[in-house]
């Protein structure tokens, strides 16, 4: 199992498994999309990573849509809300990379992945975290 990183650690050893194999993604996606993309073989590559990226994206949204709602977090319907925009973001970004209008600014897909995708464990999954925790008991 991938470790995360403790800067992105929200706490919750399930999550934070899946958001260490998600970062994993994240990078490879990063490493290729910096890479050649005004090279045909580049763009395969990026697009190639960024479709396992999205795949793996839906899988932990999905699952943990389904954990925070076992844990009655109430704010759940936004955090959902979040996750599709997230998502629509993804897709917004693979169609464009596949009709090539992209492709001259690899630089601002890395800032695209760290700033929105990254953020939202540090912001937005460590709210639930901190909820789904401050509500254990004790020990
Ligand atoms: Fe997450
Ligand atoms: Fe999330």
């Amino acid at each position: 199992m991938a470790s995360i990183d403790p800067k992105y650690s929200i706490g919750i050893a399930e999550m934070d498994a899946q958001h260490a194999r998600w970062i994993q993604y994240i990078d490879e996606f990063r490493a290729t999309a910096s890479g050649h993309l005004l090279e045909p073989a580049g763009v395969d590559a990026a697009l190639h990573t960024l479709e396992q990226l999205l795949n793996y994206t839906r899988m932990h949204f999905a699952s943990e849509e389904r954990f925070i709602e076992t844990h009655h977090y109430p704010d759940l319907e936004a955090h959902r809300h979040a996750h599709r925009e997230l998502e629509a973001e993804v897709v917004k970004l693979l169609d464009e990379i596949r009709s090539h209008k992209t492709r001259t600014a690899p630089l601002k897909l890395n800032l695209f992945v760290t700033v929105w995708l990254m953020q939202h464990i540090m912001q937005e999954d460590d709210k639930y975290a901190r909820f789904i925790l401050g509500r254990s008991p004790p020990g």
